[in-house]
Parts: structure tokens; C-alpha cells; sequence
């Protein structure tokens, strides 16, 4: 037998994000404002509770799932946001990134096809290939990154197992409205397929009319998944705690891939996990809205067209009248103007790129003067 890999290797790539952000490292004095993460370290109150943890000897394997704890506090967070799930409902997962491969490596069988509304999180469609399914790609950027029937209609077949949906969105920052929420369900209802919804910036919101698809569509909860994560309204994306929620016939299956990937996640930091879940994330959300609202005005000064972002911390502003690639544009902007952004290539939309606003306001200012310098340059 030879030495082979799995072959879905083969054609998974490294991360796009990660390529910018090592170029902008290895850039003396690079600006980068590539990166998906709060600039801000976790809150002292949740970082302290795990010497609580510690001190309670959960050094010991905990359940599989979670402790039943913290798996409360998850729904009654769930809850305040107009989910109704049970504690035995929901996994608590090694990030988001380990519930959505949980989930559709508990879904997908060779062959089926999973919609992925574009621009879209790269992760989805690597894990998607993993399992040998395939991505269908559903491009967004014609119609403000909504979701049209016309669009979706034509994505489906007989072989659609499920379309995943972020809102808000990496890496736009737009929420999905209300006729895209229904668009889906309707065609999930009558052909039969699941919705995962990656809810990771659900706290991170500016609009006052946002709803997400499960609260939206409650009826299609035998269908749905919903995945979530401390990562990003807490400033936790070092912890890799997330969850997952779902009706007990898909958590009893995805929970099996689960234990056998991971087991469960650390034992002693899921007291932090509980501390996280009752803290106001009001001031960090109010501090990204100064920052998009700064964002999006500098864009317009440049004469940079970009559909307004309703959260998360991503602008996603329109090149595509500077003629240059996005590849092209972040790699020149790196090199001659010390700024660094992520192509809009690297999410399966050419013609864009993404800012990330979540580093500090400093930062972010002389990012964005650099930028300036840039486009003027190309104008
Ligand atoms: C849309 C989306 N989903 C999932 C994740 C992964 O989050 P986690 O840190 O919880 O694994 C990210 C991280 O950037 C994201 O942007």
C-alpha cells in the first residue's frame, strides 16, 4: 500500500487571511487590519474565574458536552435572544470552528451539496471537502449580499443538504434581512434541507431590526443548527469556547463526532465560559459601532463605494473601479503604503477587499490614512 493522505488534502488551502497578515508581519512598520479578532484583551472578571475553576479541581475529564452549568447559562442566554433550547440541546464546542465541523461532519455524506451564500467565512467550504461533499457557492454581491429566491432557487437540487448562513456577516459586517430569512425557509421547507446558522457575531449588532433565521423561523427548528462562540463579544478567541444548539435527534449524532475529535473542551475554563455569558457586552459593541460609522466615513472621502455594514467588524468596500485584482491591490498596498487588508478573492468575491475595525482606534486611523495614500495613488 502506498504512503498516501487522504486525498481531500490535496485541494485545501492555507488560510488567505492568514498569508496577508504574515506578509504584513514580515513588512516593517505594516499596518494590519487583517485580523478577525478584538484588539482588546478578556475582561478581567472573565479571566479571573478560571482560578475558580482551578481551585474547585475541574481538572478531571468533565462531561462531554459541557457542564450542565454552564450548558444552562447558554440557554438562558439563548433565551434572552428568543431561543428556546434544553440544556441536553447543546454542545459546548472548541470554538465555532469545531461546531460547524462537528455539525456538517455529522450531515454531509459523499456527494451532497451544501449552499454557501458568497462572500463567505473560508472555513465552511474546507470542511465541506473534507467530508467529500461539495460546495455550492450562491454569490451575493450583485444584490447587497442578500439572499434573492431567483438566486437560491437556482442553487438548489435534488443533492442540497444544507445552506449555511452568517448574519452578520465575515467578511461584509451585513445582516441578512427579513426577505432573505424567509427566502431560505421557504425552500428549506419545501425541499428539505438544513439550515446551519453561524451566529458568532450576533452580539455584535448596530441596526435595531435585526433578527436571525431561528428566532425568525422557529418552525423549521427540527432543521436547524445554530452555532455560536465567546470568541468575539468577549475577546476570547484564544479560549476556543463556543457551543452548539439543535434538537436532541441532530445533538445526539453531532455530539458523537464531537467527543471523538476532541472529548470535550478544558474542564477548569467553562466557570469563565458562565462569567462571559453574564457580562453587558454593550461598551464593546458601542465602541465597534464608533469605529464603523469612522470607517465607513473615511471609505467615502477615498470615493469607496461599500454596503453599510449592520455589524460584526468588517467593512467590505468595492475596488473593482481602481482595476486592480484584490490579490493585486492588498499585495501593492502592503508593499508600497504599509497598510495591510484581505483580498476579497480569499471569500469567493473578487472586486472587493475586507478591513477589519476591530484593532484600537489609533491603529486603525493611521490604517486608514495609509489607505487613503493608496487609492489616491490609483484613482
Ligand atoms: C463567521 C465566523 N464563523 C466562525 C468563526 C470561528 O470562530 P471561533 O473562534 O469560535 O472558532 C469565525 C472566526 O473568525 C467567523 O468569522
Amino acid at each position: 500500500m502506498p504512503l498516501t493522505l487522504n486525498t481531500a488534502l490535496n485541494d485545501l488551502q492555507p488560510s488567505g487571511i492568514r498569508r496577508f497578515s504574515a506578509l504584513a508581519a514580515q513588512t516593517p512598520g505594516c499596518i494590519s487590519l487583517t485580523l478577525g479578532e478584538p484588539g482588546e484583551d478578556t475582561p478581567e472578571r472573565i479571566a479571573a474565574r478560571v482560578q475558580v475553576g482551578l481551585d474547585a479541581h475541574k481538572t478531571h475529564y468533565p462531561p462531554n458536552n459541557g457542564w450542565p452549568d454552564l450548558r444552562l447559562a447558554i440557554c438562558a442566554r439563548m433565551a434572552a435572544t428568543g431561543l428556546s433550547y434544553q440544556p441536553e440541546e447543546v454542545v459546548v464546542t472548541s470554538g465555532a470552528t469545531e461546531a460547524l465541523y462537528a455539525t456538517l461532519s455529522a450531515m454531509l455524506n459523499p456527494g451532497d451539496e451544501v449552499i454557501v451564500p458568497m462572500p463567505a467565512f473560508l472555513l465552511y467550504e474546507s470542511v465541506v471537502r473534507l467530508a467529500r461533499a461539495t460546495v455550492v457557492p450562491l454569490a451575493t454581491d450583485e444584490t447587497g449580499f442578500q439572499i434573492t429566491e431567483e438566486a437560491l432557487a437556482a442553487s438548489v437540487t435534488e443533492r442540497t443538504k444544507a445552506i449555511v448562513l452568517t448574519s452578520p456577516n465575515n467578511p461584509t459586517g451585513v445582516c441578512l434581512s427579513r426577505e432573505s430569512l424567509d427566502v431560505v425557509a421557504r425552500l428549506a421547507c419545501e425541499h428539505q434541507f438544513y439550515v446551519i446558522c453561524d451566529d458568532v457575531y450576533d452580539q455584535l449588532v448596530y441596526s435595531d431590526d435585526f433578527v436571525g433565521f431561528a428566532k425568525a423561523h422557529q418552525e423549521l427548528r427540527e432543521q436547524t443548527v445554530v452555532v455560536n462562540s465567546f470568541s468575539k463579544p468577549y475577546a476570547m478567541t484564544g479560549w476556543r469556547l463556543g457551543w452548539l444548539a439543535a434538537p436532541h435527534h441532530l445533538t445526539d449524532q453531532i455530539a458523537k463526532i464531537h467527543q471523538y475529535a476532541i472529548s470535550s473542551v478544558v474542564s477548569f475554563t467553562q466557570d469563565a465560559a458562565i462569567e462571559a455569558l453574564a457580562t453587558d457586552v454593550t461598551p464593546m459593541r458601542e465602541s465597534y459601532r464608533v469605529r464603523r460609522d469612522f470607517v465607513l466615513a473615511r471609505l467615502a472621502r477615498m470615493g469607496l463605494s461599500c454596503v453599510r455594514p449592520d455589524g460584526a467588524f468588517y467593512a467590505f468596500p468595492s475596488i473593482r473601479k481602481l482595476g486592480l485584482t484584490s490579490e493585486e491591490f492588498c499585495t501593492r498596498a502592503i508593499i508600497e503604503d504599509g497598510v495591510a487588508l484581505v483580498p476579497g478573492s480569499v471569500f469567493g468575491c473578487e472586486g472587493h477587499v475586507r478591513l477589519s475595525y476591530a484593532c484600537d482606534v489609533t491603529t486603525l486611523r493611521w490604517g486608514l490614512d495609509r489607505l487613503e495614500k493608496f487609492v489616491a495613488k490609483l484613482s
